[in-house]
This record gives C-alpha cells, structure tokens and sequence, in this order.
C-alpha cells in the first residue's frame, strides 16, 4: 500500500431519500476519493439517527438501506469502499464510551451546531437527551476508530470533526500515540439552494431528490424562485441572486453556464428559457441514477451491508484492542473476546 494514501471516514444519518444537493456535495467527494484508491468507509450513521427519531425508531431501518441503494446508484462502490450500518459495528459504542471519559462537557456545551439542530428539528423535547447532547462524541468514535485522516463533510459539520481532533489529541496525551488528527475535506461545490431560496433540506420541504419523477421535477423547477428583483421579462437579473442559478452552476456546463449567466443579465431571455435549459442538463443526470436504482434490490443492499460490515469490524476491532490495551494498562496479552 503506498503511503500517499489516505484513511477517509464519512457518514450520513439516514433521513430518508437523499436530494441533488447531497448529490453534488458529499457524494461527489466521496466518490472521488473513492476512485483515487483511498481506503474508504462510508457508514450508516443510525445511532445518531436515534438520537432524534427515538419516537419513530422503526423507520430507521428502511431509511437506511433506501440511502445505501442511492448511495450506489450514484456510483459509490461496496467493492472499493466498506458501507456500513454504525450500530452493526460495536466497537463504535465501545469507543464512544471511552471517549465520553475524557470529554470536557464545555467541549459539548459550546458546540455550535447543537442550537442549530435544534432550530431545525423543531422540537426541543426530541433532543433533551444525553444521546443528542454527546453527538459529537459518537461522531469523534466513528472517525478515529478507523484512524482517519480524511472526513469529507459538508461546511456545517466542521464544529463536529474539530471535537474529534481534541480528543484525538487527548487521548493520544493521556493514554499514548494511537489517534492520527483528522482534518475535514469540504466539496468544493457551491451551496445550492432550494426552491424557496433557502438551504435545500428535506426539512424544508424545498429540495429536489434523486428519486423524484421527472414530470415532478418539471413542476417543481417551474416555480423555483428566482432572481425577485428580476421582475419582468424586460428587467435584466443577476445569477449570483437567483436560487434556481445554484442549480446551473453544478449541472450546466461551462460553455452554457456562461452563456446563461449573460442571457440573464441582459435580458436576453426569459426565466422559463433559463429553467428549460437547466432541466435539459439535469435530468438527463438523474435519469441515470434511477436506471440505477431500479436494478438494486433490498437484498443487494443488505448482501452489501453484511460485506462492509465484515471490513469495518476487521479494522475496528483492532483499534479498541490497542486503546484498551493502553487505557487499562494491560501489556503484550491478547484479548479473549
Ligand atoms: N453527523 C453527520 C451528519 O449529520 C453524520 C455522521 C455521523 C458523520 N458520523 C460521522 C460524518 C462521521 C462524518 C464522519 O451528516
Ligand atoms: Fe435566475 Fe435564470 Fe431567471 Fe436569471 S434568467 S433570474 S439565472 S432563472
């Protein structure tokens, strides 16, 4: 194995279908990373799905393996990555456990995301747990029970891997050198919005996902909004300003982009034009994901599952045998487990 070769960890809570904008974000870097021969694990993160949905747990499951049947269809691989489900593997609750010891509750306290999350869930009584409140923990366990290097995240979960740095380096300081310090990989994709003109997010209820219908994806582009100062077909618009432009700007190619962006700004076409030639590039896209996703079966994906299990445990069973080995100060003796 050459040394130019990365660990990368990353995860995903299973919320139901995923959407373009997870698409051309994180699933892209994965991708990528994955197709440069890096050693890849992509998990389930269903435990972190608990700490919200504990009032609906049963829907868990069948989110999961939806998310994994889209996560190959777009073209992450079961033979070059493992895919996993976290609460399949132990070891990550093990772990968790023991990093829990060495996490100062400011570290939690001060998380950012967590006020964040809470304004998205809606609901303060779903998180007033001591699941939700040590999230990052768990997530610290996952990345450094495989020793990643590398967490391909979005923007908004940076707060979470610097938590997994800082225990990574405690506990390196306290019990001995076992943890390297993850760094986070962001997409380079710009953010794209929803057709509300906030964030794309399920939780919105503003998002285009990868297994809509092509006539649904039609009307909902159809009243996408646009730039709002461009209020007739006269007025020119600016890109930079318009929702629907986020969209352009990761499926449009180069050429045409540019040429949509002057069009726009000096009203040389009309916003039904500029969406027809959106749709023109992206369905296409989309249309061959769900030829994908129509040749996966629950089956394959529980197969998959089972596959990426095995190696994820093979890895991760070692790393709590080493971080035993030091916490507990046992020497040179083989656990019985
Ligand atoms: N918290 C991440 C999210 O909501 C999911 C996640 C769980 C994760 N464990 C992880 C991401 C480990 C990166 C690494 O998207
Ligand atoms: Fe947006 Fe296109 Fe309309 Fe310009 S022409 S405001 S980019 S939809």
């Amino acid at each position: 194995m050459s040394d130019n070769r990365y660990r990368v960890l990353s995860g995903m809570r299973p919320t139901g279908k995923l959407h373009v904008g997870h698409l051309k974000s994180v699933l892209e870097i994965w991708k990528k990373l994955q197709d440069e021969g890096h050693t890849c694990f992509f998990l389930v993160a269903d435990l972190h799905a608990l700490t919200t949905e504990w009032n609906d747990s049963k829907k868990i499951y069948e989110n999961s393996t939806e998310m994994v049947s889209e996560w190959i269809a777009v073209g992450i691989s079961p033979e070059k990555s493992a895919i996993f489900m976290q609460s399949q593997v132990p070891e990550h609750a093990e772990l968790f456990t023991i990093l829990g010891m060495i996490t100062p509750l400011g570290l939690l306290e001060r998380n950012p995301t967590y006020k964040e999350f809470v304004q998205e869930i809606g609901s303060e009584e779903k998180v007033a747990n001591l699941g939700f409140f040590s999230y990052p923990v768990l997530q610290s366990a996952d990345i450094l029970l495989y020793k990643a290097n590398k967490v391909p995240v979005g923007k908004d979960q940076i707060p979470h891997i610097e938590i997994a740095r800082d225990l990574a380096e405690k506990f390196n300081r306290i019990f001995g050198e076992v943890f390297p310090l993850p760094e986070p990989l962001l997409a380079e994709t710009p953010k794209i919005l929803g057709s509300d003109g906030r964030k794309m997010s399920k939780s919105y209820n503003n998002a285009i996902y990868l297994s809509d219908n092509i006539k649904l994806i039609e009307e909902k582009v159809k009243i996408y909004m646009t730039d709002t100062a461009r209020k007739t077909r006269k007025d020119p618009g600016e890109p930079e300003r318009c929702p629907l432009f986020t969209l352009h700007k990761v499926f449009t190619p180069e050429e045409e982009k540019k040429h949509v962006e002057l069009m726009c700004r000096t009203a040389g076409f009309g916003c039904l034009d500029c969406k027809k030639i959106l749709l023109k590039n992206m369905v296409p896209e989309i249309e061959k994901i769900q030829d994908e996703l129509k040749k996966t079966s629950r089956e394959m994906v529980e197969d998959i599952l089972e596959e990426g299990r095995k190696k994820a445990k093979e890895f991760a069973s070692k790393t709590i045998e080493e971080v035993k080995a030091l916490v507990f100060g046992r020497k040179n003796e083989k656990s019985k487990r």
